[in-house]
């Protein structure tokens, strides 16, 4: 009986150390599996991953530099053809005078864009102002009509309320001429039976009422918005437009006509002041963009 015990014992004894061999092998190679997996497999993928980001920003970063050199040195060139203009309208007869006229306009709203270009790279805060939204759209409809051929019809529907917002005023501005391009592209593309036409809306909304009228749900506690809508009877977007609308350098566009930076610029306005973008398309009916301010009083 004894020798029976004492051979049960040893028989375990075996059976547990080839148990617990079995198990350290288990162990051994989950660590080597885990070992792979995040320095041989992960790091390199992520590694890439991080590595290509920053490769994207350092290219949006000197792209940024560049257009800003570019608006830099074309600030000084229309400053000459200003100043030709200015100097020529002096002692010239009527026709002339307002041809020189044109060019001096002409001169003064293009260098209102190089300028928005240069004081795009600035710090926010440095520029940031509570300003009305319809003053803005009223104050430019001049400026967004140069952007159009004479067939587009361009609609300005303003509330009679104030829609004051804290931001940097050609910044919005810029964001707007953006969505006017390329509503503006969208018009002339489209195989159209009606009048091509642009229409600007200024609203002021809460947030059930953005839900309510827009479907648009807002996450954050605060409660009223300034909304900016620019809508088309375009082409519409399809889906895989969709899908790649705000990433950088993404274009349906010739390289003439398009950088694809126009969208991820916007983008990034907006999201400097905490609002938000959204669109609603549908194939050959038209695209509305809408821009979600907050709204400051
Ligand atoms: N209102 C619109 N209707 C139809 N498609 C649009 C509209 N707005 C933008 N898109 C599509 O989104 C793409 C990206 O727009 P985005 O403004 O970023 O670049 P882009 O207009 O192509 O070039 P850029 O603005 O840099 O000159 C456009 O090429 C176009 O296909
Ligand atoms: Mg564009």
């Amino acid at each position: 009986m004894e020798h029976f015990t004492l051979l049960m014992l040893s028989q375990m004894n075996i059976l547990l150390n080839i148990l617990l061999m079995f198990m350290l092998n288990l162990l051994l190679m989950a660590m080597v599996a885990t070992v792979f997996f995040v320095f041989i497999l992960k790091n390199p993928f992520k590694e890439g991953a991080i590595k290509s980001r920053f490769h994207k920003m350092q290219k949006l970063e000197n792209i940024g530099l560049l257009a800003c050199k570019v608006a830099h040195d074309f600030n000084n060139i229309l400053t000459v053809i200003g100043s030709c203009a200015d100097y020529i309208s002096v002692d010239c007869d009527d026709s002339e005078k307002s041809m020189a006229n044109e060019i001096l306009k002409s001169v003064d709203s293009a260098s209102m864009l190089t300028n928005s270009l240069l004081n795009y790279g600035k710090s926010a805060s440095l520029k940031d102002e509570f300003f009305d939204m319809n003053r803005l759209i009223c104050n430019s409809e001049t400026i967004f009509r140069q952007f159009l051929e004479e067939d587009i019809d361009l609609i300005i529907d303003n509330p009679n309320e104030e829609a004051f917002v804290y931001a940097d005023y050609s910044k919005i501005q810029h964001a707007l001429i953006n969505l006017i391009v390329n509503a503006r592209d969208a018009v002339n593309s489209a195989d159209l039976s009606v009048n091509k036409t642009i229409k600007i809306t200024v609203c002021r909304k809460n947030k059930s009422e953005l839900l309510h009228d827009f479907s648009f749900e807002v996450m954050d506690e605060y409660e009223n918005y300034v909304v900016l809508i620019v809508e088309d009877n375009g082409q519409g977007i399809n889906d895989f437009v969709r899908e790649n609308l705000f990433e950088p350098f993404f274009t349906t566009k010739t390289s003439d006509a398009g950088s694809g930076l126009g969208l991820a610029s916007v983008k990034d306005i907006v999201k400097q002041y905490d609002g938000k973008i959204f669109f609603e398309s549908e194939k050959d009916k038209g695209t509305a963009f809408y821009l979600v301010l907050l709204q400051a009083y």
